[in-house]
């Protein structure tokens, strides 16, 4: 097969001598209510702001500029899922219909432009509904990942002050049923801020007590809606005004709150549709992600639908629902050009099937490319893709803050060379350096801090919400003129980038995105602890999993497995089964510096088995060779 030659350097160049004229071009694919009158304008905001003066609305990009051009009747949707054992598919036209309908239910709702809503969803189509019928209105959603515990949305709530919260009766996590409602109301309970109305998708599987005036059965609401015939037009937002806010893990257990600008989103993603995943409109885009992650909102909404593709929402995991060839099935049955998911599922299916026996189950001859994000691909797992797919596994790099992939290898613009390890190289927009800790620039293949030269590209978050303070200490003031991304790696002779780790406390459990720090409070809060450190080990399915290690206050009498189970329910109760915290270790002390800085980067290289050196500044060295006997005691340390 003859490639042909990549024209990324020469897109890249492009950008790199006129950047506000690259942007310029790529916001033509986007339909503007009232045109810039800066592309980039380095004196608002923060680092400055992308569209400035520019008016225009997500949904109708995403839907209604779709409808006008013809394209009513081609599948916008496809809802899959092998947990309900339903699937259902929504035209262009037909998803129009539902959103232009909510959004007049939100109204009356009393939501307005700017107004918060907060979506607490399984991943069912209304999911999408909600936050195209925000859009529509010039609402700001935020998504919480419905595998976060009640405080944790009890914590959103209160910083993102919803008037209306949109959620369903329930979850369905391979076969069990999970109520979210109780965890709503647990959450409402907690949170200083209420809504003043919930709008409820009762499904069959658990219905959901309502209360009365202030809850809203959804279907019930909008079939009224529709039958007095009411529908919501859209309203023209500032470029620079709020799409969504979404949490993310901090350095502690308060979440950020991304703020996501709309102008610069739409004309980002809309970009990297074509030339990064190298589809056209009309093909099949399928992201195995949650609408609760960023990738979810990229590239399960608003990235395929802003493009004219069809999108899949697929409520089902990628082995268990019902077997290790699931995500051939839903490949090969709605014929995806493109798969988007995390290394750790392809772990999971290469746990299961290791020869892939079910591939040759399914015809999977439209299907182009797998994309991979996340977390680290490592190359085992991407080279086993690439044998029993036989297509190109692209990893890419991105953040929750990015919104879109900071580096990549762009198959819209011709395939560069892989190398295994390496997301490859930066997207146009993305200037990224690896800085000593002093922010000198280093050589190539020498590991350092990645950072990303000011401005961020379009898409980027331009601030946190209601946190300008917080959001320049978190990123902007390590490396003066940069965004720090805490991630650690290096750049090599070629230009290719390898992300090899996170260098906060932020680990990466199946793909999702935890704080360690945000662990440690929940575990310091139990009555017996003393003091505790949470790191995150290598687990060859989920990447890393969390790790506590606890000292119990003297005189406690109890036994330290009966505290240990019960570390576990508080993370599982406080934090969310996502955490997925399930280790923890009584130990007699912690290892820690003479100035009393606990040692956990050590303590990891002992959990993993990887060489470690002993500290020069360790206070008791004999502090290590116990943590060492502790992890052999529950069959870790290499
Ligand atoms: N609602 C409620 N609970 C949820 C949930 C949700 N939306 N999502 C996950 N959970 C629960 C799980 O049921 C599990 O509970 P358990 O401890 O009782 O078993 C727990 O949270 C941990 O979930 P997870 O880490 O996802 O483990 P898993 O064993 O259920 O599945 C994988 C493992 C690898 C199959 C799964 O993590 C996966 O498909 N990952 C892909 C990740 C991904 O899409 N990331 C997004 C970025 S691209
Ligand atoms: P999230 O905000 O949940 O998308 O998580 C972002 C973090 O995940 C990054 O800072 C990285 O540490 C990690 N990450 C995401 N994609 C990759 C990748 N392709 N390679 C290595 N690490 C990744």
């Amino acid at each position: 097969m003859t490639q042909t030659p990549s024209r990324y350097h020469e897109v890249y160049a492009r950008w790199r001598s006129d950047p506000q004229g690259f942007w310029r071009e790529a916001a033509r694919e986007i339909d503007w209510s009232r045109p810039a009158d800066a592309v980039f304008d380095p004196d608002q905001g923060i680092f400055g702001r992308w569209f400035t003066g520019a008016t225009c609305n997500a949904c109708y990009n995403a839907i209604d500029r779709h409808v006008e051009s013809g394209r009513g009747g081609q599948a916008a949707l496809i809802y899959d899922s092998p947990v309900t054992g339903s699937k259902r598919t929504y035209t262009y036209a037909a998803l129009l219909d539902e959103i232009a309908t909510l959004a007049a239910v939100l109204q009356d709702l009393g939501v307005g432009k700017g107004d918060r809503v907060i979506l607490y969803m399984p991943m069912i189509p209304e999911a999408v509904i909600g936050m195209l019928a925000c859009a529509r209105i010039g609402a700001v959603h935020s998504v919480v990942f419905g595998g976060f515990a009640a405080t944790e949305l009890a914590i959103r709530l209160e910083d993102a002050t919803p008037k209306v919260v949109l959620s369903a009766s329930c979850g369905i996590e391979t076969t069990r049923v999970i109520p979210y409602k109780p965890l709503l109301e647990e959450a409402i309970a907690l949170s200083r801020h209420k809504p003043s109305a919930c709008l409820i998708v009762q499904r069959p599987e658990r219905a959901a007590d309502l209360v009365a005036g202030r809850d809203h059965d959804w279907r019930e609401t909008t079939a009224r809606a529709r039958a007095a015939g009411k529908r919501a037009a859209c309203v023209p937002v500032a470029a620079t005004d709020p799409l969504y806010i979404l949490y993310t893990s901090g350095t502690t257990g308060r979440p950020k709150g991304v703020v996501r600008d709309t102008g610069g989103y739409l004309v980002a993603l809309k970009w990297s549709m074509s030339n990064l995943y190298g589809v056209a409109p009309g093909e099949v885009f399928w992201c195995a992600s949650d609408v609760g992650w960023v990738v979810g909102h990229s590239y399960i909404v608003y990235g395929p639908l802003l493009h004219g593709c069809t999108t899949i929402l697929y409520e089902g995991k990628p082995v268990g629902t019902p077997d290790a060839g699931a995500f051939w099935r839903v490949v090969a049955e709605h014929k995806a050009v493109v798969l988007f998911t995390a290394p750790t599922a392809f772990r999971a299916i290469k746990k299961e099937d290791p020869d892939a026996t079910h591939v040759k189950d399914y015809d999977l001859a439209d299907f182009r490319a797998l994309f991979l994000a996340g977390e680290r691909a490592d190359p085992d797992t991407v080279q086993w893709a690439e044998r029993i797919l036989g297509v190109p596994i692209v990893d890419h790099w991105w953040q929750t803050e990015t919104g879109w992939p900071i580096a990549g290898n762009p198959l819209g613009l011709g395939a560069l060379p892989i190398k295994y390890g390496s997301p490859t190289v930066p997207m146009p927009g993305y200037d990224v350096q690896v800085l000593d800790e002093g922010g000198r620039p280093l050589p190539p293949d020498t590991m350092g801090s990645i950072a990303i030269k000011l401005p961020l590209p379009p898409g980027c978050l331009p601030t946190l919400w209601h946190a300008d303070d917080r959001f320049r200490e978190a990123y902007l003031t390590t490396y003066p003129g940069f965004y720090n991304t805490s991630d650690a790696g290096f750049i090599d002779g070629d230009g290719y980038l390898y992300i090899m780790g996170r260098t906060d406390d932020i680990i990466n459990v199946a793909g999702h995105r935890l704080s360690t720090g945000g662990m440690e409070e929940v575990l310091a809060s139990h009555a017996a602890i003393a003091e505790c450190a949470v790191i995150g080990v290598k687990d060859s399915l989920k990447g890393e999993i969390p790790c506590g290690f606890v000292v119990l206050k003297s005189g406690i009498g109890r036994a330290p497995t009966e505290i240990e189970a019960e570390l576990v329910q508080l993370v599982r109760d406080k934090i969310g089964p996502v955490a997925a915290f399930k280790l923890a270790i009584t130990v007699g002390r912690l290892p820690k510096t003479r100035s009393g800085k606990i040692l956990r980067g050590t303590m990891k290289k002992i959990a993993d088995g990887d060489s470690w050196a002993m500290p020069a500044t360790i206070d008791d060295p004999a502090v290590l060779d116990e943590i060492g006997a502790a992890l052999k005691g529950r069959g870790l340390a290499g």
